[in-house]
């Protein structure tokens, strides 16, 4: 009998625990449905394009049951929302894009995120400004995230380029230009001093998520670090982004004028590493608080911009992208699950989504609930007998007294 209640008892927290955790445990037709996703196309591209339309059926093939959303700024049109890619205020779109996806009920318990190049940040903006309903995991494809040094070259017919070109051409750092035309609003291009001090001084789209300006805004530090990844992918021949380890968040370090040669730094067309960054050191957006716990991935990607080969697509899909939702999302799950995540990093270097860090989250959940599974067990007996004998002894007690014979 004892026996049979303890494999009883193995096997059931053996499921509870597959059911719980990642999704290359279990068979696919057992599985809740997987997390929604929400995806931003890059420039140049629309909402509902050829392309973007074939990705999504693409997933939802791979992952049954997959809801998807692209995000447009025009819904009706989607010339004017490939229109919108070139021109308009980034914070009004960022915006606007928050409205949208607060009113898509499929959303509300969070959701998976995919940003293709300039959707990227734009994604990014989303986390750090509104965040409801809120991210699991953000996902780039080749993004600035610290902006670019140097315009993109357009394609020789794409026509919208040209003219947002020979508008930017008129100046980057003109109030005109830093509201109306999108790349503007993400140029950085630290090697000139002169550029960069109207950068600091104009922009208020890149500048202002990177907690660059004089004022920093912690929610932003806090929203982003509430993400349970941020995955970030770079294009090793990417030469549309400049410098393309931007993807990484890495950029030219600033030059001073008024530093002579000796000052200079000995290397300025190598972009300086996130990791020795200052907004990596003084942790101005939560990057290093992701990091601590495993969560900032840097992957590379072989091949131009966008150019996704299927080792690249496996760096996301199944992995960060199409994993079931389990119901757990709740704010003590999460905050258990990132103390966990920062544990196993912390002590192993090992990620839960690592086969090795899997197995041991695995392991570690089967033991945890298998003990408190026993331990409720046996305080249950306990109280069952101690009910029983107090009864017993009550019985004694309340029984009928003397009679007394009158
Ligand atoms: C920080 O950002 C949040 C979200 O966009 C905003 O509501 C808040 O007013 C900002 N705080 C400051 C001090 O700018
Ligand atoms: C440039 O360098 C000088 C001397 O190192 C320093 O005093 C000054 O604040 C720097 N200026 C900027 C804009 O960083
Ligand atoms: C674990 O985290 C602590 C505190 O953040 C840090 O000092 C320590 O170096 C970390 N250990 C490892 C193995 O990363």
């Amino acid at each position: 009998m004892r026996a049979f209640i303890a494999g009883w008892l193995l096997v059931l927290a053996a499921s509870v625990v597959t059911l719980a955790s990642h999704a290359e445990a279990v068979p696919f037709s057992m599985l809740p449905k997987p997390h929604p996703l929400v995806i931003w196309h890059g420039l140049g591209d629309s909402a509902h394009s050829e392309g973007m339309e074939s990705f999504m059926s693409q997933l939802k093939e791979a992952f049954p049951g997959l809801y998807v959303h692209s995000v447009t700024q025009d819904a009706t049109s989607d010339a004017e929302d490939r229109r919108h890619g070139f021109f308009g205020h980034v914070n009004d779109q960022v915006q606007q894009a928050c409205d949208q996806l607060a009113q898509i009920d499929e959303l509300q318990g969070g959701f998976d995120a995919i940003g293709f190049s300039q959707g990227g940040q734009f994604l990014r903006a989303y986390v750090q400004r509104c965040n409801t309903p809120k991210v699991r995991n953000l996902i780039t494809f080749g993004s600035q995230h610290m902006g670019i040094a140097d315009l993109p070259a357009c394609g020789p017919t794409d026509l919208l380029c040209r003219v947002a070109e020979a508008a930017l051409r008129g100046g980057i750092y003109t109030d005109y230009a830093q509201s109306h035309l999108v790349s503007a609003q993400y140029y950085r291009n630290p090697k000139d001093p002169k550029a960069f001090a109207a950068y600091l001084d104009k922009n208020d789209f890149i500048k202002d998520i990177n907690n660059e300006g004089t004022t920093t805004n912690a929610t932003y530090a806090k929203n982003l670090a509430s993400l349970e990844n941020f995955v970030m992918l770079m294009f090793d021949k990417d030469t549309t982004v400049e410098p393309k380890q931007s993807s990484w968040f890495a950029s030219y370090s600033v030059r001073n004028q008024s530093e002579g040669e000796a000052g200079r730094d000995p290397n300025p067309n190598e972009p300086t590493p996130l990791r020795q960054s200052s907004i990596y050191l003084d942790d101005r957006i939560g990057l290093r608080k992701l990091d601590r716990r495993g969560a900032l991935k840097m992957e590379l990607c072989h091949g131009i911009h966008m150019q996704i080969d299927p080792a690249c697509q496996l760096k996301v899909f199944g992995k960060y992208v199409g994993t079931p939702s389990t119901g757990l999302d709740n704010a003590v799950a999460t905050w258990i699950d990132h103390a966990w995540r920062w544990m196993l990093y912390n002590t192993t270097g090992l990620h839960v989504e690592d086969t090795a860090g899997l197995i041991l989250t695995q392991t570690v959940l089967f033991l945890a609930l298998f003990s408190v599974i026993r331990v409720s067990l046996a305080l249950i007996v306990h109280a069952v007998r101690f009910v029983g004998r107090k009864r017993a002894d009550d019985d004694v007690q309340s029984g009928p007294g003397p009679i007394h014979l009158a």
